[in-house]
């Protein structure tokens, strides 16, 4: 079976760590009678400097909304120009209002935490990423915090579905309602009603959202998945990342109802663009959420095979020491590749 994704190299450590993850899904695929196709297309620094006149140039949206799956590297937002963030932008066209970070421990990566697992589930479309900012008069501006019913309830039925159908046990909701009574207040409401109504059988909690910081930097066991707004689950996703090995390490996919893009969470990485030392791991592990994405939509269990074999790869590689830089190693991007699809078996 052949089947469509969107490849965005996107800017800075983008390409070398798209490149280095393609490669190693067509790997994992080889030999399974199943194959990406990928239909690369540009957004970013990369569109503009192609001769596109957006960051997000419409046929890009289009060969998404065509195949309904992408691959996305990270995206340079320059700072000033009037451009806005690329990636609020796909997410606000394509309505991708679920964003999903796993964190887990990865053996033989070394940090101050244990048997991390955690899922962060973030609302992608709305929060303060609304875009509505004015500068009232010179000097004042006011960003405009949004929450919607519709927004709430959906994101809060994404991730109890979510739950449900991983089997996880716990949602934890972060918020700060005792200072944001309407916004975050109507988060909680409505994240209350859908727990309530139809998901009694997952554990339900809300804590404030510095406390909760507090707690989950203490001990992040105690958790099992967060369901945050915008601001907070970005925030919140970053930091634990640290608990797992840094940004790296941490994958993530943006779903709709029809379209899904996955990601890893970190950014363009310019300091350490162009030299080839990037860590490509967080990104296959965002195509590995996206091939079994793949199977489910396409009743494909090949696309599921290939996702536990590069699981099992990259788990037993970094394990047995080939790791890039910032996982303490001294492999490059491409030593780390070869390395992993030499462990596929
Ligand atoms: P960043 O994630 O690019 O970098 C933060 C630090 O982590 C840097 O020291 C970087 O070298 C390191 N790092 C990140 N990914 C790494 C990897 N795969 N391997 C090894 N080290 C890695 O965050 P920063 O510096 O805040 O943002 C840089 C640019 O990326 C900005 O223009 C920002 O807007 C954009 N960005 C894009 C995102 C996306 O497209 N999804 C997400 C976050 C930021």
């Amino acid at each position: 079976m052949e089947h469509g994704s969107v490849l965005i190299p996107g800017d800075g450590i983008g390409p070398e760590v798209t490149a280095a993850a393609c490669r190693i899904i067509d790997a994992a695929l080889l030999g399974s009678g199943s194959s990406i196709d990928w239909i690369e297309c540009h957004a970013g620094v990369t569109a503009l400097e192609r001769g596109h006149t957006d960051l997000l140039p419409q046929e890009t949206i289009d060969a998404i909304q065509k195949v309904g799956v992408a691959l996305k590297g990270p995206c340079t937002t320059p700072i000033g120009g009037g451009f806005s963030s690329v990636n609020v932008a796909l997410r606000k066209t394509l309505d991708l209002y679920g964003a999903v970070r796993p964190v887990r421990s990865i053996d033989g990566v070394k940090t101050r935490y244990e048997d991390v697992d955690l899922v962060v589930i973030r609302e992608n479309t709305e929060g303060l990423y609304a875009g509505l900012e004015n500068e009232i008069t010179p000097g004042v501006v006011t960003s405009l915090k949004v929450a919607t019913e519709k927004a709430s309830y959906r994101i809060a039925r994404f991730a109890f579905e979510y739950a449900r159908s991983r089997g996880r046990r716990k949602i934890t909701v972060f918020h700060k309602a005792n200072i944001l009574k309407k916004s975050d207040g109507l988060f909680i409401r409505c994240s209350q009603e859908v727990h309530e109504a139809e998901f009694k059988d997952i554990e339900y909690e809300e804590l404030i959202i510095d406390a909760a910081c507090m707690r989950l930097v203490q001990d992040p066991s105690r958790f099992d998945m967060l369901l945050c707004e915008n601001l907070y689950g970005d925030v919140v996703s970053d930091l634990c990342a640290g608990f797992v090995g840094g940004l790296g390490v941490t994958p993530g996919a943006n779903f709709g109802e029809i379209n899904a893009v996955f990601e890893a969470v970190h950014g363009s990485a310019p300091d350490i663009a162009g030299q080839g030392i990037a860590n490509p791991l967080a990104i296959t592990m965002s195509g590995v959420m996206m091939l079994n994405h793949i199977s489910v939509r396409s009743d494909d269990p090949a696309a599921k095979i290939a996702a536990e074999r590069i699981k099992v790869a990259y788990n037993t590689a970094v394990r047995e020491g080939d790791r890039t830089g910032d996982l303490g190693g001294d492999l490059g991007t491409e030593a780390f590749a070869d390395a992993l699809i030499r462990r596929l078996d």
